[in-house]
């Protein structure tokens, strides 16, 4: 995507054309944690597959498009469904609705996703605040002709997630009476999940949690300044020893059983930021 700066105003100029107020807080939804939108007062959709240059998400439980509402007056952009690498995306391509974003004038990202956990003291359905990630056995979508206007060649990534919204999600939390981990973020390419002794290996690195998506979306929103907060929703514990097979169902399953707690957090969250 060499001219993506191009590709990137004309996409922003496409969706501030069919809907033009300040959005200032944007949602990313993980796989089975779509229900979220039910909280959004929905004021305009597009479809991935109506804007310019958008990629097309392909992959089951991701349904593709752009939600602008609000919850409770907050001004809200939800994507609902988002690119993986292993879709065959460039890693540039997966974090271009980001650089939209920036266009659009998003100053705070709140990502999700569903993750394998690789911590011996995680559950399947727990939620976990994203304090740091491992991103080396992924594709950096900084790779490539750097754009000044949108941040520096070499990015500071020494707090890639905001220390001061992981503290207001650990309030929220508190005051809703859901626990919730905090733990390093392993990326992925994926498609398959990992072996049992890949697994391990994550563990002994340093990883918390695995997964196939969201650090090339951080990098990107971090490069362009936007402030960002994860959380996993863990859906199979892959550092078992015993049984550790696992399909996309069992993970769609087990996002959307968690998915009314991490609904309540991150709804409380964005009026919050
Ligand atoms: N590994 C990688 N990605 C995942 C997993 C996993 O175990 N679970 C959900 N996404």
């Amino acid at each position: 995507m060499s001219d993506w700066l191009d590709k990137t105003k004309e996409a922003a100029a496409f969706i501030k054309a069919a809907y033009n107020q300040p959005v200032e807080v944007a949602v990313i939804l993980g796989s089975g944690l779509g229900n979220f939108t039910k909280e959004i007062i929905v004021e305009k959709e597009i479809g991935y597959n109506e804007i310019p240059h958008f990629p097309v998400s392909t992959v089951q439980g991701h349904p593709g498009r752009l939600i602008f509402g609000n919850i409770d007056g907050k001004k809200v952009l939800a994507m609902a469904g988002r690119f993986h690498y292993y879709e065959g995306y460039s890693a540039a391509e997966v974090a271009f609705p980001i650089r939209v974003m920036k266009l659009l004038g998003i100053r705070t990202l709140l990502i999700s996703n569903a993750a394998g956990g690789v911590n011996t003291s995680f559950r399947v359905g727990d939620l976990m605040i994203i304090n740091d990630h491992i991103s080396f056995a992924t594709i950096n979508p900084l790779i490539g002709k750097n754009e000044n206007t949108f941040g520096t060649r070499f990015p500071d990534m020494s707090e890639p997630y905001a220390k001061d919204i992981i503290s207001k999600a650990k309030n929220i939390a508190a005051r809703l009476g859901h626990h919730v981990k905090e733990g390093v973020y392993f990326a992925v390419t994926g498609p398959t999940f990992e072996t049992r002794a890949e697994y391990k290996m994550i563990h002994t690195l340093g990883g918390d949690a695995v997964g196939m998506s969201t650090v090339q979306e951080v990098i990107v929103a971090v490069h362009a300044g936007i402030k960002v907060f994860g959380m996993s929703v863990i859906t199979d514990i892959g550092i078992r020893d015993d049984d550790n097979t696992i399909t996309h169902e069992e993970v769609l399953e087990a996002a959307a059983g968690a998915e009314p707690k991490f609904s309540a957090i991150f709804k409380e969250l964005v009026k919050a930021v």
